[in-house]
C-alpha cells in the first residue's frame, strides 16, 4: 500500500481495486502463439487484437481506469517489412472497427510514441481517434505505438532544451515533475502494475521513466491467450505486494 504522508506518492485508487488505477501491459508472445499452431506470425497478431479487446473490457469491469498497452516498439522496425505492415494494418483496423463503440463507452484513446516516421494514413487515424475521444474520461486507453522509452525521454529533453533556449523554461527549475510533463504520458498517473506476458523477464524499452515504482508481474501466458482470468490473477498478485516507495512502513522492525 502507498505511504500515507507524501502526496506525491499517495494514490487514492478507485472502484473494486483500491490503490490500483493504472495497469500497463507488454503484450508479448503473438509470434510464438502462431508458430505453435503452424500459422503465420500475422495470425498471432490478429488474435492478439482480440485479446486486447477482451482485456479493455475486463479492465473496465474490474474498476481499472487506466490501461496502457505496448503494441509496437521503436525496435520492432527491425522486423521484416511484411510483419511491420501487418502490425500497422491491425492498428488501423482496430481503430476503424472499435472507435465508435469505445467513444460511446466513454473511453479516451491516446497513442504515445514517435509520430514522425509513421505512415500518413496511420498518423491521421491515430489523430482522429484521439480527437474524437478527447472529452471522454471514464476509461483511459493508451496505446504505445512506435514507442521507445529512451526515445521518449530524449524527445522530452530536446523539447525542454528548446524551451530553455526560447526563454520559456528555466534550466534551474527543471524537476522530475517537469520531465514528467514533457513525456508523452503527461497527465497519466504512473502505472501501479506492469504485466509482461510470454515468460520474458525484461522491459524492452517500455515506460522506463514511468515504471520506476511499478509492481512487475511476468506471466507465462502468450498474449493471444490472455483473458479476464489472467487479468484477475495479476490483480490478485498485485494486492499481495507491499509497496514501500523507499519508506519504512509503520510496524516494520
Ligand atoms: C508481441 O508479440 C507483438 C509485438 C512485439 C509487435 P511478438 O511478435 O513479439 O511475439 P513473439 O515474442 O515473437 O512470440
Ligand atoms: C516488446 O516485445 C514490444 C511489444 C510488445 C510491442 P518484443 O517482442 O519486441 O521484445 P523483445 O525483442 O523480446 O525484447
Ligand atoms: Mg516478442
Amino acid at each position: 500500500m502507498s505511504p500515507v504522508s507524501n502526496p506525491d506518492v499517495t494514490r487514492a485508487g478507485s472502484g473494486q481495486t483500491p490503490g490500483l488505477d493504472h495497469i500497463a501491459i507488454i503484450m508479448d508472445g503473438n509470434g510464438r502463439w502462431a508458430k505453435a499452431r503452424g500459422l503465420p506470425r500475422a495470425a498471432g497478431h490478429e488474435r492478439g487484437v482480440e485479446a486486447l479487446r477482451r482485456t479493455v473490457e475486463a479492465a473496465g469491469e474490474l474498476g481499472i481506469r487506466y490501461l496502457t498497452v505496448f503494441s509496437f516498439s521503436t525496435e520492432n522496425w527491425r522486423r521484416p517489412a511484411a510483419e511491420v505492415n501487418a502490425l500497422f494494418g491491425l492498428l488501423k483496423s482496430y481503430v476503424h472497427r472499435d472507435l465508435s463503440r469505445l467513444k460511446q463507452e466513454g473511453v479516451r484513446i491516446r497513442v504515445i510514441g514517435q509520430r514522425t516516421g509513421l505512415p500518413d494514413d496511420v498518423a491521421a487515424l491515430v489523430e482522429k481517434a484521439e480527437q474524437e475521444t478527447a472529452l471522454n474520461n471514464e476509461f483511459f486507453l493508451t496505446i504505445a505505438f512506435n514507442y521507445g522509452g529512451r526515445e521518449e525521454i530524449a524527445r522530452a529533453a530536446r523539447r525542454m532544451a528548446e524551451a530553455v533556449q526560447a526563454g520559456t523554461l528555466s534550466a534551474d527549475a527543471i524537476t522530475e515533475e517537469t520531465v514528467g510533463r514533457y513525456l508523452d504520458t503527461a497527465s497519466l498517473p504512473d502505472p501501479d502494475l506492469l504485466i509482461r506476458t510470454s515468460g520474458e523477464y525484461r522491459l524492452s524499452n517500455f515506460l522506463l521513466w514511468q515504471s520506476a515504482y511499478s509492481e512487475l508481474i511476468f506471466a507465462d501466458v502468450l498474449w493471444p491467450d490472455f483473458d479476464r482470468s489472467c487479468l484477475e490473477s495479476a490483480i490478485a498478485m498485485y494486492h499481495e505486494r507491499e509497496r514501500r516507495f523507499g519508506a519504512v512502513l509503520p510496524g516494520a522492525c
